[in-house]
């Protein structure tokens, strides 16, 4: 796949403040690819020096083959932009707002009604801007990201504040677009929405990447260990036999329930082959997967959300 997007070595400060120390990465054609961290890590920064919005200080950036500073104008016309907290005026109406951002472009822009039909925002077509809800604010600045049919597609912490419901919602929208076979490059710092939107992502922490991959392979990277929860009708001698099984680490047990932690993808298969081989009967049986979440704090020693 070609590289739709190519950083390297992006460095961009604000006086004393380092805001990106140092950035390299590609985001493929057709990926939704997400750059992800804690808040002050530089994501903002550095989505807006590949938008063109920002110079880095060093370092070079290309989007679509161009320069994103120098050749900004040419560059516009093929991108789509939702910034992180984009205001409009009070009293514009969604549908005048649509009409301004197209005629901002140089080409002939997408169908504004099937797009606001997409977004759920049809009947809202003639309501001012300060009267819709954070969520159909939200929706509007994708609408407008998306109003001249952009290759790429920039999106800004795009469910931040937003209801569960609210959110499902705009992860479809984005899977649409890829879909439609644009390039998505978002940043978020929530761990769910990476995971379940991402095809790949950049962890970014103090304006450095620290790894990128995909999430289910960072997972395994750097979480390997499972821990399996069940709950027996007789615990008899089942503590001895589950610390008998291989890459098993600790086995807890609380009145019925045992928690069984180890290492590796086989170690669910080899409980339940423990289980059958010693006839032990269960009554409930869950295992707990590592998530991003726990990439995170293994790689930089604190949660996202401190
Ligand atoms: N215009 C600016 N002038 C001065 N400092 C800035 C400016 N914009 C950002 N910074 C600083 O640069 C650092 C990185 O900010 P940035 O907005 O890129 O982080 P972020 O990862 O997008 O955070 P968030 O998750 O809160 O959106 C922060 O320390 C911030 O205070
Ligand atoms: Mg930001």
């Amino acid at each position: 796949m070609r590289p739709v997007i190519e950083v390297s070595g992006v460095r961009k400060t604000y006086g004393k403040t380092v805001a990106v120390a140092d950035a390299s990465f590609e985001v493929h054609e057709g990926e939704i690819f997400g750059l992800i961290g804690p808040n002050g890590a530089g994501k903002t920064t550095t989505m807006e020096c590949v938008e063109g919005l920002r110079k880095p200080d060093s370092g070079t950036i290309a989007v679509l083959g161009l320069d994103p500073f120098r050749q900004v104008y040419k560059l516009q016309d093929r991108i789509g932009v939702q910034l992180q907290q984009a205001q409009l005026q009070k009293r514009i109406k969604v549908w005048e707002a649509i009409d301004l951002w197209a005629s901002l472009y140089g080409k002939k822009p997408v169908d504004a009604k099937r797009l606001l039909d997409q977004l759920g925002l049809a009947d809202k077509r003639n309501a001012w801007f300060m009267n819709l809800s954070g969520g159909q604010k939200q929706r509007l600045s994708i609408a407008l990201a998306l109003i001249n049919d952009p290759e790429v597609v920039f999106l800004d912490e795009l469910t931040t504040g937003l209801d569960p419901q609210a959110r499902h919602a705009i992860w479809d929208l984005v899977r649409d677009i890829r879909v439609r076979g644009k390039t998505v490059f978002l940043t978020t710092h929530l761990m769910e929405e990476a995971e379940r939107l991402c095809d790949r992502v950049a962890i970014m922490e103090h304006g450095r990447i620290i790894d990128i991959d995909t999430p289910e392979k960072l997972v395994r990277r750097y979480c390997p260990e499972r821990t399996v929860v069940l709950d027996v009708e007789d615990p008899g001698d089942a503590g001895a036999h589950f610390q008998t099984i291989p890459k098993v680490e600790s086995v807890t047990c609380a009145s019925l329930r045992f928690t069984i932690r180890g290492q590796g993808d086989d170690l669910v298969t080899e409980v339940i082959h423990c289980l059958s081989e010693n006839r032990i009967r269960v009554t409930d049986f869950r295992t707990i997967l590592p998530n991003l979440e726990d990439v995170f704090l293994k790689l930089t020693g604190r949660s996202i959300r401190e």
